[in-house]
């Protein structure tokens, strides 16, 4: 199961990579534009913040087979570690997919919003499928039961892709995929911080420590300092 960071944002990424459990980082053209920043060196101070074990996701915009090739050659040359080439899921992607898969460079087929281009982009040879929960919902689909239908598909017929599902709005819809079978997600920072936010948390922490603390008095302010 996989928890995946979908921003470019260098702090945001080095401070949830340091206490939360993170597997990497997925990128897109308009998160990467967001962060005013040239391409490359951005990429770069991304992977020396994950380290070169995790997977840094980066997309292509070219949009002919051969020329999506091209890009992701680039990628790879430029940026090291564990990278996997983002290639949306049109015909000409499709058959970069096929390309890409034959030289052994690792895919994820991203802007699914069917479980017939899941399917398809998986027997093409990509690692992982991206459907986009949330804009599904937009457009008054039902997000995550594509999802569901998508790991279904998978199972039912071995297909070796995983379904790292996308575009989220709140937590409601990362717990509803994660129950649907899917194999991670990725999500912005806030939502990755918003799996554990619960108001009573804090409430019970203090009560602890009110109750200790009129025990132990000051000396008890560490489980260290007491006998
Ligand atoms: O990784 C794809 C994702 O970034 C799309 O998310 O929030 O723009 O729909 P969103």
């Amino acid at each position: 199961m996989q928890i995946v960071i979908d921003s470019a944002n260098v702090e945001s990424i080095r401070s949830l990579n340091e206490y939360f459990p993170i597997d990497g980082v997925t990128t897109n053209p308009s998160i990467i534009v967001k962060e005013k920043r040239d391409f490359l060196p951005l990429l770069r101070e991304i992977r020396a913040v994950i380290g070169n074990e995790k997977d840094l996701f980066v997309q292509v915009i070219a949009e002919k087979a051969e020329d999506i090739v091209k890009e992701a050659h680039y990628i790879c040359n430029e940026v090291t570690g564990s990278i996997l080439i983002k290639v949306p899921v049109t015909t000409e992607g499709i058959k970069a997919i096929k390309l890409l898969k034959e030289e052994g460079i690792r895919t994820l087929a991203t802007t699914v919003y069917t479980p017939m281009s899941a399917l398809i982009a998986a027997k093409a040879g990509a690692e992982y499928v991206a459907p986009y929960v949330n804009r599904i919902d937009n457009l008054t689909g039902n997000g995550v039961e594509v999802v569901s239908n998508i790991t279904r598909i998978f199972s039912e017929h071995n297909l070796p892709c995983k379904v790292l599902a996308a575009s989220f709005k709140n937590v409601q819809q990362l717990q509803n995929v994660f129950l649907s079978g899917a194999h991670g997600i990725t999500a912005p920072p806030e939502l990755i911080k918003g799996m554990i936010t619960h108001p009573s948390v804090e409430i019970d922490v203090n009560q602890f420590k009110e109750e200790w603390l009129n025990q132990f008095g000051n000396e008890g302010h560490t489980l260290l300092s007491t006998q």
